[in-house]
């Protein structure tokens, strides 16, 4: 069945900002009255936050990237079939914080797992389904792992990686948007955080007169 709705991800290393310009992109569209959740992965649902929670705060065994791999997919195929695509088909406008290139960043571009098998089990885990649009807050690594120390922010298992594995994320999130240069729109994580939003704002209001006609 056509999805009514318009889905939109947003995608970076940790540390790149775009928890913050979900935030203000949620902000807009209440305002403007339109109908929008905002959600996240690993998580969304409580089973899913479940999950997220294993996955990220697990510290007294080695957690292998295969179970970590099935794990995100487990938590991704509830996210979709018992939120997003519900509200989709009901004309809501799903914001979410990560999605399915996480998994082909953090996992293949990380951890080196190869992305035909994660593409499979993406396509297994969210029944085809894909993001509208996508926004990919570029940040090296380094500017990142500053902010996040400014912010005091306590680091999970995977922000616990260090600066060289998120190099490595950073350039496979790169190559994806490559591959996808109509879906993923790449947006300087260095500008400063109000143009940053205007670009992402921008980008919407184009997506979605495209979807409305
Ligand atoms: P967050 O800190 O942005 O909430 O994301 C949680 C962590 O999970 C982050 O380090 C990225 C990682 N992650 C993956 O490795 N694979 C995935 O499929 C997803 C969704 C997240």
């Amino acid at each position: 069945m056509k999805q009514k709705g318009l889905f939109v991800s947003f995608e970076g290393i940790d540390g790149c900002g775009k928890s913050t310009q979900i935030k203000l992109l949620r902000k807009r569209l209440v305002k403007e009255k339109r109908k929008v959740i905002q959600t996240r992965e690993p998580g969304g649902t409580p089973l899913a936050e479940n999950i997220r929670n294993l996955i990220l705060h697990t510290h007294t065994e080695t957690v292998s990237k295969e179970t970590e791999l099935l794990l995100y997919a487990a938590a991704r195929a509830q996210h979709v079939s018992t939120l997003i695509s519900p509200n989709l088909k009901k004309g809501v406008i799903v914001l979410s914080d990560r999605f399915a290139d996480s998994m082909l960043a953090y996992q293949g571009g990380g951890r080196n797992i190869k992305t035909d098998e994660i593409n499979k089990l993406n396509e297994f885990a969210t029944g085809g389904l894909n993001p509208d649009i996508t926004f990919l807050f570029d940040l090296p690594s380094k500017i990142a792992a500053i902010r996040m120390k400014k912010a005091g922010r306590k680091k999970d298992r995977m922000e616990k990686e260090g600066i060289r594995f998120q190099e490595k994320v950073r350039r496979a999130f790169l190559k994806i948007a490559a591959s996808n240069p109509k879906r993923i729109f790449v947006v300087d994580a260095k500008l400063p955080v109000e143009v940053q939003s205007e670009i992402v704002y921008a980008a919407i209001c184009r997506v979605s007169r495209i979807t409305a006609e």
